[in-house]
């Protein structure tokens, strides 16, 4: 089986990249050759540098310039691209040249809690705002379409009337932690 190169686009704390780095680390299977950032200072850049993995942070423009990216990514021989906490739209160029080779983790169950402005924090405070009695995570392909892409995976965690945005985030980060990698190792797999 060929190896598969993964690039993680990362915008914040790395959590998720992290693990699956850890994950995949040593597999001859799939290998994590790049890990993109808009944000000079997300975390995931040092935890991923810590692992080794190579990093690179782009600008709006850069990111939506289809001659750089594509050889950016040509470059490190990326065949496979996973969002983590990513949190600019993905220009169409990006899309159609990774078909059904991009997912993205959204930390509820879509559709609900989708679409723009719904990301991290603000998803676990709709969900409590709403007393739902359960969340949990999303893995679905890229699509045009915010938060739109064909499911992949579900998972799903019980709420407790009490539980705060935080103890919902918690309990989501749990199942990121858990399945994330696995449902990537999958993928790879077929
Ligand atoms: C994760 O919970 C992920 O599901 C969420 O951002 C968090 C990133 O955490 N993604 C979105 O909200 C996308 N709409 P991390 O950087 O610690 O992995």
């Amino acid at each position: 089986m060929k190896t598969l190169r993964i690039a993680i686009f990362v915008s914040g704390n790395g959590t998720n990249c992290e693990n699956i780095i850890r994950h995949f680390k040593g597999s001859p299977n799939v290998s994590i050759g790049l890990v993109l950032s808009n944000k000079a200072d997300a975390p995931a850049l040092a935890k991923a540098e810590r692992w080794g993995v190579e990093t690179v942070v782009v600008d709006k423009t850069l990111f939506n310039d289809e001659a750089f990216m594509a050889t950016l990514l040509a470059q490190h021989g990326i065949d496979f691209v996973v969002l983590a906490g990513f949190l600019w739209m993905i220009p169409a160029f990006l899309i159609d040249r990774f078909p059904r080779r991009m997912i993205n983790i959204h930390p509820a169950l879509l559709p609900k809690y989708g679409g723009r402005g719904m990301y991290g924090h603000h998803v676990h405070e709709a969900v409590c705002a709403n007393h739902e009695v359960e969340s949990g995570i999303t893995i679905h392909y890229v699509s045009q379409e915010c938060d739109g892409g064909e499911i992949i995976f579900q998972a799903t965690t019980a709420l407790d009337p009490t539980d705060t945005p935080d103890d919902v985030a918690a309990k989501v980060q749990r199942l990121e932690q858990r399945y994330f990698p696995e449902v990537i190792a999958r993928l790879a797999a077929e």
